[in-house]
């Protein structure tokens, strides 16, 4: 990591108590940035705030540890106060935050289908809702959206995660074309698998599976570049690339007979 690039810098994590988020703050708080890591669980968040070195800012105001629940409009809105209150604003909003729940068509739950929406897809439009009002005004910040491969082509047993992640993605290709011309750098992010708690309940071998200690270190290299998409691991996620441009007559039994579904 590029050491220079994160220096100082202010980084809001949302979904950070566990997983590539939490790997991300310790990785960020190590090349001197400064973090505020939320999620819902403030005991995991509190035991991760106390292990981040605290660098060279005041130690009440170097990390912070928010917690919210990206379901509701004003628990974002007040953690955002919150982190706008003690440090001013930020340089970049990462959104992390991301339910799974593997399902077939069958399995149709709309309830499910609507919590998985609001975490992955709305929590990320109320989390951008707060910090583009500032960076609109400075001409300058720096926007990543954590979305999937799975969001790039329907997958079988994505039912209420590929949806909701096709809508992330797309939402970052528009707020791309909205904000460059105005100084907002937008970035989304299409990581493999990672072994976190979000993948155990995978019953499949997952290839190419990282550790997100790896992922988190692909994943702040891709925000010091200047591509707008970064994935990760390459040899897995190059694959879907190629699959994105396939017709369907093609797509649909390549994909059946990969998965054996
Ligand atoms: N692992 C993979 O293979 C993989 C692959 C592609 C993309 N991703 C994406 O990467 C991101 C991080 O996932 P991960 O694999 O690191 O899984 P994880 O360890 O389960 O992390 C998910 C994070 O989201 C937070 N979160 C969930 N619901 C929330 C809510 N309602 N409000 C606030 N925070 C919430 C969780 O914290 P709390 O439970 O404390 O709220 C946790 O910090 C997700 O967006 C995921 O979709 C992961």
């Amino acid at each position: 990591m590029n050491t220079d690039f994160w220096r100082g810098k202010r980084c809001w994590l949302v979904g950070a108590s566990s997983g590539i988020g939490a790997a991300c703050a310790r990785a960020l708080a190590d090349a001197g940035a400064r973090v505020a890591i939320s999620a819902r669980d403030q005991a995991a968040l509190d035991a991760l705030l106390a292990e981040l070195p605290q660098g060279t800012a005041e130690a009440s105001s170097a990390h912070l540890a928010v917690a919210v629940d990206v379901r509701s409009d004003t628990a974002v809105a007040s953690a955002w106060e919150r982190v706008h209150g003690v440090w001013g604003g930020v340089d970049l909003l990462l959104y992390l935050a991301g339910n799974y729940l593997p399902a077939r068509s069958w399995d149709l739950d709309v309830g499910r289908a609507q919590d998985i929406l609001d975490i992955n897809y709305l929590g990320a439009l109320r989390a951008v809702s707060c910090v583009l009002p500032g960076f609109l005004a400075a001409g300058a910040g720096h926007i990543a959206l954590t979305s999937s491969v799975a969001g790039l082509r329907g997958l079988p047993k994505s039912l209420y995660y590929g949806p909701s992640k096709a809508a992330l993605t797309h939402l970052a290709e528009i707020l791309r074309l909205d904000l460059e011309s105005r100084g907002v750098r937008i970035q989304v992010i299409h990581p493999g698998f990672v072994a976190t708690p979000l993948t155990a309940q995978n019953d499949f071998a997952m290839p190419h599976l990282l550790q997100p200690e790896e992922a988190a270190q692909l994943l702040l290299r891709g925000l010091e570049r200047k591509a707008f998409e970064v994935h990760f691991p390459k040899a897995f996620t190059r694959r879907f690339h190629w699959l994105r441009c396939l017709p369907y007559s093609w797509y649909f039994p390549l994909i059946r007979r990969a998965t054996g579904l």
